[in-house]
C-alpha cells in the first residue's frame, strides 16, 4: 500500500484509517501470514517500489509505505511511542543525522547490515545505514570546456566568471558538499572559496540541478554542479525529451579525482525509535542491502549501490570511475549548519553581482 501525501494531514487521516485496517488483516490470518513493515519514505515511490515488491514477494511480508516530501520527522516525533512507523527513508546524510539527533531512531547491530554496507556509509553507532550512493559532480560544456579534469576548489578560479550555474545555496545538496569543504580545508577556506564562487555566477541561483544542464544547453554557462543520477533521468526522459538534449550538452567531471575525490551522498534508512515490527523491519533492511535489491536500485535508480558486490548500471559506469571523497559522512552533519550559515553570510543566492 503506498499513501501518496499532498498534505501532511490528509496523510494522517488515510494512515489512522488504512494502518489499522492493515493491522486487522495481519492478525486475522497469523497463522499463515508473515505480517508487514511500515514505512515513512522521503523516496518518491516509484523508485522503492519495484524494490518492496521484490521483498513482499520473498518473504510474504506485506510493506505500508507514507510517503512524504516533507514533515515526516515532524509526525514521527509527534506519534512518539504510538506511531505506526517502522523505518525511515530518506536521502542525505545530514537528514538521516538530523533523524537520529532528534531521537526518532534506535541503534541496530546486525552482521548481515555491517557485512554488506561498508562503515563509511553508515552511522558509527547503528542509527543509519546508507543504501545508495551519489556524486556531486560537474557538469561542463561539452562544446566550450575543453578540459577534463576539475576540483571544486577550482569552481572559485576568477576563469569561471560568469560561467558558472547552480541551484540554490541552501539546498541540502550544495550544504552537505560546502559541509565537506569546511572538514577538508577549515572555515575561513570555505567561506572564501563560497565569495569566489558566487562571484564566477551567470545569475542568480535558482532552479534544480537539471535546469543547470539546460542553461549550459542554451549557453547561459559553461559549468554548473548537479548530481549523478540526473545526468541519466535527463538522457532517458521519455516523458520530457528535451531533456535528452540537456543531457547531451555536458560531460561529468569527478572532482578531485586525482587528490581526496569527489563528495558523494547516500540515500539510507533508520529504524524508527518505536518500531512496531522490528523483526520484519530487519529483514526488510537486510533486504535492500542484499546483491538481489542492490542490483534493481542501481537499474532504476541509476545510484551507485552501497554494496561493493555490486555494479552500478551501464549508463553510470559509460560516465567514467567514480573515486569517493573517503570523508566520514557524519562530517556532513556536524559541518552543514555552518554550511548554510556561510551561505547566508556571503549573500550567495543574491547572485554574482551583489
Ligand atoms: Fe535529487
Amino acid at each position: 500500500m503506498i499513501v501518496t501525501l499532498g498534505a501532511h494531514r490528509a496523510a494522517r487521516a488515510v494512515v489512522r484509517l488504512a494502518l489499522p485496517l492493515a493491522l486487522l488483516t495481519a492478525g486475522v490470518t497469523a497463522a499463515g501470514a508473515q505480517g508487514e513493515v511500515n514505512i515513512y519514505s522521503y523516496r518518491e515511490p516509484q523508485l522503492i517500489d519495484p524494490l518492496l515488491k521484490a521483498f513482499t514477494d520473498k518473504t510474504g511480508i506485506k510493506t505500508n509505505v507514507v510517503y512524504a516530501s516533507a514533515g515526516l520527522n515532524e509526525r514521527l516525533a509527534a506519534e512518539g511511542q504510538n506511531s505506526p512507523a517502522d523505518l525511515l527513508f530518506t536521502v542525505d546524510a545530514g537528514r538521516l543525522s538530523e533523524a537520529k539527533d532528534a531521537g526518532l531512531t534506535q541503534p541496530i547491530d546486525d552482521a548481515v547490515l555491517k557485512g554488506t554496507i561498508p562503515a563509511q556509509y553508515r552511522d558509527p553507532a547503528g542509527h543509519w545505514f546508507g543504501l545508495t550512493m551519489r556524486s556531486r559532480v560537474v557538469y561542463a560544456s561539452r562544446e566550450r570546456v575543453a578540459q577534463d579534469a576539475i576540483t571544486y576548489e577550482e569552481l572559485a578560479d576568477p576563469k569561471w566568471k560568469g560561467k558558472l550555474c547552480i541551484r540554490s545555496g541552501q539546498h541540502v545538496y550544495n550544504t552537505s558538499l560546502i559541509a565537506t569543504i569546511i572538514a577538508h580545508k577549515g572555515e575561513p577556506f570555505a567561506e572564501a572559496w563560497l565569495k569566489g564562487v558566487k562571484a564566477n555566477l551567470a545569475h542568480k541561483p535558482a532552479g534544480g540541478d537539471r535546469e543547470q544542464a539546460r542553461d549550459i544547453y542554451s549557453g547561459k554557462c559553461d559549468i554548473a554542479l548537479g548530481n549523478t543520477y540526473y545526468m541519466a533521468l535527463m538522457a532517458t526522459n521519455e516523458k520530457n525529451p528535451e531533456q535528452k538534449a540537456w543531457a547531451k550538452a555536458i560531460k561529468p567531471l569527478f572532482p578531485n579525482a586525482d587528490d581526496r575525490g569527489s563528495h558523494i551522498n547516500i540515500s539510507g534508512m533508520a529504524m524508527a525509535k518505536h518500531a512496531p515490527n522490528k523483526a520484519n523491519a530487519l529483514k526488510l533492511m537486510e533486504f535492500l542491502a542484499s546483491e538481489d535489491a542492490q542490483k534493481i536500485y542501481a537499474l532504476a535508480n541509476n545510484e551507485y549501490p552501497v554494496n561493493p558486490n555490486v555494479e552500478p548500471a551501464e549508463i553510470v559506469k559509460s560516465w567514467g570511475t567514480l573515486k569517493p571523497d573517503p570523508l566520514p559522512l557524519e562530517n556532513i552533519a556536524k559541518y552543514r549548519k555552518k554550511a548554510s550559515e556561510l551561505v547566508d553570510k556571503v549573500n550567495f543566492d543574491a547572485g554574482p553581482s551583489s
